[in-house]
């Protein structure tokens, strides 16, 4: 098959690329390098040995991107592009409706252009709220506590109005719980701008002594150490999950959503004892009061992935926190 991947220069889209060459696709990144460096795509041909071919835009530009898919002759599309840092969204939410709710708006007019049909796309559990229900099923409420999440929850409902104006769509909307870790081979991995707001990437950055030591924020959750509870998943798994959810459009028609996590929930403290295990040295941390905004827990139901995409994720723990180590201390600096 021919994949059109927006983002595909990121930290999910550069191992999605890698997975997909793999499994013996074809793929075509489109990325404006805002938050990524083009050096991931010479490591996606350093461990795969094909260069994905490059048109650089951005998704909102909507002639750029329609000559782009039309030349690509692709057949399918999956989009990571878009802003994802939930407080840089609180501050300027504009700017993330304009990226990723008006960037998908023209992605899919450019994909009805182009009479390109096939769609996966990158939500996130963040739409699932406050959580009421664990672990979480998809059919559980949606609802969105900052900008980010707003955004996401108003793509999935534009993809499911799409998808009942012309059923011939087949949408995949992929909602990925807490992706961490790195390609095996060190060579690709998530190499966040400034200071990383997400854990993992923290963690790996005290561990190889660009961060002093880690907040962790709260220790007086309900939870049996205290800290926050999450579905860890490692990238690989995550990418593997595009491939197969690609695999089921080729013979269906629809639009559904799958949760793609592992279904097991660790600690703040898990993660901490886990990396410690994974670079051998002993990681300061110190207790800080509650992140604004944070969940005590949430873990996903996966059983709609298993059953309905034949997928499961393989990597435990120990092999998040090596391969996630492997990949910073190898590239301190990130690509830079
Ligand atoms: P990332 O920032 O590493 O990758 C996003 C890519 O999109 C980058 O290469 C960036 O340059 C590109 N991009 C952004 N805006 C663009 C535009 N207007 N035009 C063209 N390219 C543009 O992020 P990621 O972690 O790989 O996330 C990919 C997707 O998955 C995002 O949509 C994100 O919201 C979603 N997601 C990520 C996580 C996570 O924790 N990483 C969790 C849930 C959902
Ligand atoms: C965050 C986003 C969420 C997004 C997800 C994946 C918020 C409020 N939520 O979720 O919308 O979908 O990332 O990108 O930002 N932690 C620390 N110290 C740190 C960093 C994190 O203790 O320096 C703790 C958090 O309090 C949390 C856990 O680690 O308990 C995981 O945090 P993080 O990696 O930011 O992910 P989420 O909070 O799940």
């Amino acid at each position: 098959m021919n994949i059109f991947i927006t983002g595909g220069a990121g930290y999910i889209g550069s191992h999605t690329c890698v997975e997909l060459l793999n499994a013996g696709h074809q793929v075509a990144v489109f990325d404006n390098f805002c938050d990524s460096d083009p050096e991931a795509l010479a490591r996606v041909e350093r461990i795969s040995g094909v260069r994905p071919r490059l048109y650089q835009g951005d998704v909102r530009d909507l002639d750029v991107l329609t000559h782009a898919l039309r030349d690509s002759a692709a057949t399918a599309v999956i989009h990571f592009a878009g802003l994802k840092a939930v407080g840089d969204s609180v501050l300027h939410p504009l700017n993330y409706y304009d990226n990723n709710v008006l960037g998908t708006l023209c992605l899919l007019r450019a994909m009805g252009h182009c009479d390109v049909k096939q769609l996966v796309f990158s939500s996130s559990a963040t739409v699932y709220g406050d959580p009421i229900e664990l672990p979480i099923p998809e059919k559980h409420a949606l609802s969105a506590n900052n900008p980010y999440g707003q955004t996401k929850l108003v793509i999935e409902k534009m993809l499911r109005d799409l998808y009942s104006s012309d059923t011939s769509w087949r949408i995949s909307i992929l909602r990925y719980f807490n992706p961490v870790g790195a390609h095996s081979s060190g060579l690709i991995g998530e190499d966040p701008k400034g200071t990383p707001n997400n854990l993992m990437p923290f963690v790996a950055q005290v561990a190889v002594g660009r961060r002093e030591y880690l907040n962790v924020w709260g220790n007086d959750y309900a939870t049996p150490d205290g800290t926050g509870v999450r579905d860890y998943i490692h990238v690989v798994d995550l990418a593997l999950g595009h491939v197969k959810a690609l695999e089921r459009l080729q013979s269906r028609t629809e639009c559904e959503a799958f949760n793609l996590g592992t279904g097991i929930g660790y600690s703040v403290l898990d993660i901490v004892r886990a990396f410690e295990a994974a670079c051998g040295k002993e990681l300061p941390y110190r207790i800080a009061p509650r992140r604004s905004g944070d969940i005590a827990v949430y873990y996903a139901d996966p059983s709609k992935a298993k059953k309905w995409l034949n997928w499961e994720a393989q990597r435990d723990l120990k092999t998040m926190c090596e391969d996630s180590w492997r990949w910073q201390s190898t590239n301190p600096l990130g690509y830079g």
